[in-house]
């Protein structure tokens, strides 16, 4: 239901970044948390943002929510929602953008749901504050989202606390309250990690139903590739505060081209590994964002790494796929990659004899 004119919303992402620069004051210095990320989000599309723990996918989507702790601040950059800069907005300025305009799921729903009041009350307070419903008009909405997002009994689920409601049926009330004013961008940062297995896959397939049917556009944090695989449009790949691969998703995983990404999708956990089998792991430590090494940031760890790699900072370049960047010296498919990679299989092989 947007009062947009179409020709703008194809002109326009809806959300965008550039040189988007956010840090905190720590006892050790200042961290750059988020260190020059320019991205835009179009209306209705699916944003994935991956990386390992540490590497500033939470700090980025509170950026651009407007939502940073107080020892953190956005130093420079710009963030638009809709063409207008939101970037310097005080969190009383925000106030009328959240909930209404952007919404938010997170990890634990348990931190974020109010323990002491019945869940329904929780999704009626937000369409009476953002959107001045009666109390009459507020409940029947929100049983129609309950039923949206498929909870079962939703008259009597309304009237429960959040302790009597399984992990996942948590979940879905956090997205029945997040889509319940009818928001045009939402940020979910790890919806389920805290969940099972097979409930991650049902709110997944839930929100991104949600997502088509409502025209919304998302941005989807996760550490885990195989998690955005299925239900986004895009992959941003972030390591050391910085966007290092952007692609379509399709394009993504058939044509990757910085090592660190290749090196994500070998620890996605696959369906027919057997549970308690050892995933890849990246060797190294991410980069400590007080004190970033020069060049790549990812050179210390990166088995292609040369010289130059350690001394120059690669920059985001095109990739012969459309709308595909990357920042590597020596992508994966250079002839760099090529030789480094026979030396790699060379010297497995050698010790797999030895031993
Ligand atoms: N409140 C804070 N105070 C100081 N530094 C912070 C704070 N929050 C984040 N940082 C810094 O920002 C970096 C990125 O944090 P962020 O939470 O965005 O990581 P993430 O990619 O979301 O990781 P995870 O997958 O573990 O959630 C951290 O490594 C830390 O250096
Ligand atoms: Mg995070």
């Amino acid at each position: 239901m947007s009062s947009a004119a179409p020709d703008r919303n194809e002109v326009e992402p809806l959300i965008e970044t550039v040189e988007l620069r956010t840090h905190f004051r720590t006892p050790r210095g200042i961290a750059r948390a988020v260190d020059g990320v320019t991205l835009q989000i179009r209306r209705g599309q699916s944003l994935g943002v991956v990386g390992e723990s540490g590497s500033g996918k939470t700090v980025l989507s509170r950026s651009i929510m407007g939502l940073l702790p107080r020892n953190g601040v956005i130093r420079e950059g710009s963030v638009r929602y809709g063409g207008e800069e939101i970037g310097n907005r005080t969190p009383k300025q925000m106030r009328s953008i959240w909930g209404r305009e952007m919404a938010m799921v997170f990890q634990d729903p348990m931190t974020s749901l109010n323990p002491v009041m019945k869940v329904g009350k929780q999704v009626t307070e937000s369409l009476r504050l953002h959107l001045g419903m009666s109390s009459s008009e507020a409940m029947a909405v929100a049983e129609k989202i309950f039923r949206d997002v498929r909870i079962p009994e939703p008259t009597r689920r309304l009237n429960q606390y959040p302790h009597e409601l399984s992990g996942g049926m948590r979940q879905r009330v956090m997205i029945a309250i997040a889509l319940a004013c009818g928001p045009n961008m939402l940020f979910a940062d790890e919806p389920t990690t805290a969940l099972d297995v097979t409930v991650q896959a049902q709110i997944l397939d839930l929100l991104s139903e949600q997502i088509r049917d409502r025209n919304m556009s998302m941005l989807l944090v996760t550490h885990n590739l195989g998690v955005v695989a299925g239900y986004t449009d895009e992959i941003a790949v972030m390591y050391g505060g910085k966007v290092v691969e952007r692609a379509p998703t399709k394009v993504l995983f058939s044509n990757v081209k910085m090592p660190y990404t290749e090196a994500l999708l070998q620890s996605i956990p696959r369906m027919n590994q057997p549970s308690h089998s050892r995933l890849a792991m990246i060797p190294g430590r991410p980069p400590d964002l007080v004190n970033p090494p020069t060049g790549c940031r990812f050179a210390p760890r990166c088995a292609y790494a040369r010289d130059v790699c350690v001394r120059e900072e690669p920059p985001l370049v095109q990739a012969e796929t459309p709308d595909h960047t990357f920042a590597c010296h020596f992508p994966v498919g250079s002839a760099e990659y090529h030789e480094r990679r026979v030396e790699l299989n060379r010297a497995s092989t050698t010790t797999a004899e030895v031993l």
